[in-house]
């Protein structure tokens, strides 16, 4: 994997690629590059992390070299309050990538998680820095459960958490799915950066895990239940209410409510 540079072609992402059979967090090591300067499209990538992280506090826990792990520096000419949607971004691109490599086709669920059928393969982690009005630098890091076996699994995961290999019964070439992630991802950030997030979030419609369903969204009021919408041009989940009413949330912690 630490080869992967050499199939990037003429793109940006990943030509700058930190590889460590070992770290705390991808992200973390990601930030600390990011404020000493490293440029857009650096790469950290690892076999194993000690403290994988994990969107409110979670954790990533994946067995050493069975998954992906890796986090990309962005720095985008955006505002503080628009950073969010480079987690749409980078959801619809790994979505895409995986289907292309693998066949499989993960539906997204809003803002970052990818899954096949019921079963979570994969996260995304977006964090940033900067000021209000122009962010200085994005951290995406993507974490995917690829070559794990059934019995890898934490087992308090297993009921809810998949593997590419355990979903195909086939081994899957992780440097040719970075690569293929890396690539994606550049194609959409750049058009992000030209057109706008419109031909993205429409990418991200067409596998929106939620859509239709009855959802609960912890807020800080409590739960919200409604019915999943869909997401507005902002990437903000739309969630109907009793009485037709439709509310908007920008972040949060969604799951299915029965
Ligand atoms: C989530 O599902 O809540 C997001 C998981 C993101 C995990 C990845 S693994 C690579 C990168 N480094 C981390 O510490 N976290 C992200």
């Amino acid at each position: 994997m630490a080869h992967i540079a050499d199939r990037m072609g003429d793109s940006a992402f990943g030509r700058l690629l930190r590889y460590h059979d070992e770290i705390e967090s991808t992200n973390i090591e990601a930030k600390s590059i990011a404020d000493a300067g490293a440029p857009e499209g650096t790469v950290v990538i690892a076999e194993c992390q000690t403290a994988g992280r994990g969107r409110l506090g979670r954790r990533w826990v994946s067995p050493a070299g069975k998954g992906l792990l890796f986090s990309v520096l962005l720095r985008p000419s955006l505002p503080m309050g628009e950073a969010h949607l480079l987690t749409l971004v980078a959801a619809t691109a790994a979505a895409q990538a995986i289907e292309t490599q693998t066949g499989v086709s993960p539906d997204i669920k809003w803002p970052n998680d990818l899954f096949i059928g019921d079963k979570k393969v994969g996260g995304i982690l977006t964090e940033v820095a900067g000021e209000q009005d122009e962010v200085d630098w994005v951290i995406v890091g993507i974490g995917l459960n690829v070559n794990t076996e059934y019995s890898e699994l934490p087992v308090a995961l297993r009921r809810t958490a998949t593997s590419l290999k355990m979903v195909t019964g086939e081994p899957v070439d992780r440097s040719d799915l970075l690569a293929a992630i890396l690539l994606s991802l550049e194609a959409h950030y750049r058009q992000a950066a030209t057109d706008g997030f419109d031909e993205t979030l429409s990418a991200f419609r067409a596998r929106d895990y939620l859509l239709r369903r009855s959802v609960s969204v912890e807020t800080r009021e409590g739960p919200v239940v409604g019915k999943a919408s869909g997401i507005d041009e902002r990437g903000a989940l739309l969630v109907e209410l009793p009485h037709r009413q439709m509310r908007r949330f920008h972040s949060g912690d969604v799951s299915l409510h029965d």
